[in-house]
């Protein structure tokens, strides 16, 4: 069986030019001279950070279970229960803040204790997490 050729010399340098322009962007941030250094990463974040899709992240993480609309009629979603996110009855019964503390930290089901929405704390910023939240709380309007 062939080998097929490496090609390791472009991507390296695509590397490092995602290095260097990074770099350059953190020290740029920096120059801005902001008041502390929590404001200092606060700022680097949001200058760097790209534009949140929130559509993008939900389709990617979340319609699987709550459906591309949030209704949650899908396969997995039935399966689980759940409920339909874009139902006024069923927003009111949360505030943003249990939503996000519901994506971020996950939900476990109370008596038997297992996960049914996993946490998203490791995949998605706490940014993307508000954005994903807000998305589905725009469907009810
Ligand atoms: C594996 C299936 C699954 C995925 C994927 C999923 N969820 Fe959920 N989600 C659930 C289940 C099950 C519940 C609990 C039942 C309910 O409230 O509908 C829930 C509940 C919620 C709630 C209601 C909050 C609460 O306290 O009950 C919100 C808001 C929510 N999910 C948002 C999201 C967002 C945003 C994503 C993507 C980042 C996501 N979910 C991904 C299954 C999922």
């Amino acid at each position: 069986m062939k080998t097929s050729a490496t090609r390791i010399p472009p991507l390296a340098s695509t590397t490092l030019f995602t290095l260097v322009t990074l770099s350059g962007l953190v020290v740029l941030g920096l120059s801005a001279q902001p008041a502390s250094a929590a404001d200092a990463v606060e700022a680097v974040a949001t200058k760097n950070a790209p534009a949140i899709d929130a559509t993008t992240l939900w389709t990617k993480n979340c319609k699987s279970c709550h459906g591309e609309d949030g209704k949650g009629k899908t396969k997995a979603g039935s399966k689980l229960h759940v409920q339909d996110l874009t139902a006024p009855e069923v927003v009111a019964k949360f505030c943003r803040e249990d939503m996000i503390k519901a994506v971020t930290e996950g939900l476990k089901d109370e008596k038997t204790g297992k996960t049914r929405m996993k946490s998203y704390a490791e995949k998605l910023s706490a940014a993307e997490i508000s954005a994903t939240v807000d998305y589905v709380l725009s469907l009810t309007k």
